[in-house]
């Protein structure tokens, strides 16, 4: 039986608290984990951008369980899913794509990019949500990406690049164009993740077989 997400009833500047202090919990994250800081500086020239929350099928699921955090990624896990009720989240994928039980427990925002709760020409900073048992079928695009894992774990595959188990803490780095997939197992992954380099409003795309 899965829990509701809380209804969103705070009135806006409530809201804007939330995504300030998920915002400061993210730059922590990044402030304390040097491969973070290596990838790419925190953005200086973030802004605050009143949007329209879109909820997906999978909140619920992230709700009910974002997988175990560590010591340090606690906080901000809890302030994801402070935020996770307000937040513009989007499926992107199709149904071809991905199949219909992906589109039921996943979903992703962009927390500061282009597009995002905070505006910021310099970065995409997104949180993705898989719950256990998932195949993320191979994808690709041209930014580098790094993912950090906030809670639970994933097994990470990349061509060219032995699969990996991560959990809390632990990161993987996509360069350009590097096709990469990712399976969970029986725990959900709650992933804060970094895009940098050309075509950051761009979305992924499936890699040919
Ligand atoms: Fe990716």
């Amino acid at each position: 039986m899965l829990i509701d997400a809380p209804s969103p009833l705070l009135d806006s500047g409530d809201v804007r608290d939330l995504f300030v202090r998920a915002l400061a919990a993210a730059r922590d994250w990044h402030a304390g984990c040097p491969v973070q800081r290596e990838f790419a500086p925190w953005p200086e020239d973030l802004t605050y951008i009143p949007r329209e929350s879109a909820q997906v099928p999978g909140l619920a699921h992230l709700v009910n369980d974002p997988g175990a955090a560590s010591d340090r990624s606690r906080a901000l896990k809890d302030a994801i899913l402070a935020i996770a009720p307000f937040a513009e989240w989007r499926l992107t994928y199709t149904e071809d794509e991905v199949g219909a039980d992906f589109l039921q427990r996943f979903g992703w925002f962009e927390l500061a990019g282009p597009e995002g709760h905070f505006l910021t020409t310099q970065a995409r900073i997104t949180v993705g949500f898989w719950g256990a048992n998932l195949y993320y079928p191979r994808h690709q695009h041209e930014p580098e990406e790094l993912y950090t894992v906030v809670s639970g774990t994933g097994l990470f595959h990349a061509d060219g690049a032995p699969d990996r188990l991560l959990g809390p803490g632990e990161t993987r780095l996509h360069v350009a164009n590097q096709p990469h997939a990712m399976t969970t197992t029986d725990t959900p992954i709650l992933t804060l993740v970094y895009w940098r380099g050309a075509g950051l409003a761009d979305p992924p795309r499936m890699t040919a077989a």
